[in-house]
């Protein structure tokens, strides 16, 4: 019998890519996720690549009854990937409690609900932004955590520790912490990708979208930063490739091959690329050429980060496969995929 899966957050960016290799792996899947910054054809979606439909609950992670009904009416269920959360770094700042409600909240929720359903383990996504800027690169899981930059940085913070704590406290539950770097791409079908609402804050889609001539111009934040040619570096890692650590940590969990009840992966290729080093890959592998200009730094960035995935390529086997080129074109194809349905 196939092992079910509850994945919060399922119709969005890596949700979705998540949900597609889950099923291709054999798991039987079920989505909540309350919309509020997806939509609900992704689901379609997800069943013209994969061939199955997943189960889907337009569920908030905030409503405990809610997801209460869901564990009920979906017996069995082993384990959950928790992408459900509240991402904008800007909006955040503006709206803090906003954030912290959502994304302490569900997973306090889900954290809950686990041992009375029985669910073993729980896959949470972190993030990079956890170790600020980090003083030695690339950064290791062991680097301290840094005072975080935003709410939402100190979401992810908390909520790191709200696991650790639950676990120490003699919770039965299992955790895998996943530190995502810089997910990008979208899946090679081109059928899900990244849907920003409004103007994208985000490097890849403000990129994409400048290049398909819905915004004038890509300001290269800051040229002058102590990097080789001035603008930051990031690790950019392609969301199929982030997609499969999760089936992996998943088996790992269920299968009893954790080390410890909690751990914690970098999820990043290993590879720093600036701003400038990415226009250009991306003018070189797609062909189309892209309107920039240098403006000044954005408050609040941090000038390089690159993981170290070691422990990730030894422990989990997994390792970050796709090259630069494929990804940024994968980027590429999903957003003349948006135009040509219309979506922008
Ligand atoms: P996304 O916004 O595309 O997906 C999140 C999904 O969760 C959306 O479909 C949204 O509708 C849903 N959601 C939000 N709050 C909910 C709630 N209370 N109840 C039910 N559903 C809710 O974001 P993403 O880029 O796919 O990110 C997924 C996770 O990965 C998030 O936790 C994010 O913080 C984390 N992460 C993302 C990045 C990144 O750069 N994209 C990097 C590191 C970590
Ligand atoms: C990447 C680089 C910008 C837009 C954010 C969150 C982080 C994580 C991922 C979830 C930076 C530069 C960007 C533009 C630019 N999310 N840039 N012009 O800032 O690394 O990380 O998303 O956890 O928490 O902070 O990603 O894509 O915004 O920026 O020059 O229009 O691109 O300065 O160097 P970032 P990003």
């Amino acid at each position: 019998m196939k092992k079910r899966i509850l994945v919060t957050g399922g119709t969005g960016y890596i949700g979705s890519h998540t949900v597609v290799e889950l099923q291709n792996s054999g798991y039987e899947v079920v989505i909540v996720d309350n919309l509020s910054n997806s939509r609900a054809d992704v689901v379609d979606s997800i069943e013209q690549i994969s061939g199955v439909r997943p189960a889907f609950e337009k569920v908030d992670c905030l409503d405990y009854e809610g997801l209460n009904n869901v564990f009920t009416k979906y017996p069995g269920i082993q384990g959950i990937i928790h992408f459900a959360a509240s991402k904008a770094v800007g909006e955040s700042v503006q709206k803090p409690l906003l954030y912290y409600r959502n994304n302490l909240v569900s997973l306090i929720n889900l954290l809950e609900l686990m041992p009375k359903h029985g669910i073993k383990g729980i896959i949470f996504s972190s993030s990079c932004t956890v170790y600020g800027q980090p003083d030695v690169l690339p950064v290791t899981e062991a680097a301290p955590i840094k005072k975080a930059e935003s709410p939402y940085g100190n979401t992810k913070q908390i909520n790191e520790e709200i696991i650790r704590d639950t676990i120490t406290s003699g919770s039965p539950i299992h955790a895998v912490m996943l530190r995502y770097f810089n997910p990008i791409g979208a899946h090679p079908t081109a059928l899900i990708g990244e849907l920003p609402l409004g103007v994208p804050q985000n490097l890849i889609p403000y990129l994409t979208q400048t290049a398909m001539g819905i915004r004038e111009k890509l300001s290269v934040f800051g040229d002058d930063y102590d990097t080789p040619d001035g603008s930051c570096i990031r690790d950019y890692i392609y969301v199929v490739d982030l997609a499969k650590a999760h089936v992996i940590a998943m088996n790992r969990i269920l299968e009893d091959k954790q080390k410890d009840k909690v751990e914690v992966f970098n999820i990043g290729t290993g590879r720093g690329l600036s701003v400038l080093e990415l226009i250009h890959k991306f003018e070189e592998s797609t062909g189309v050429k892209l309107n920039y200009q240098i403006a000044p730094r954005r408050a609040g960035d941090i000038v390089k980060v690159w993981a170290d995935p070691s422990y990730a390529n030894s422990e989990l086997g997994w390792k970050a496969e796709t090259s630069i080129e494929d990804t940024l074109r994968s980027a590429w194809n999903w957003q003349v995929h948006l135009r040509e349905k219309g979506i922008m």
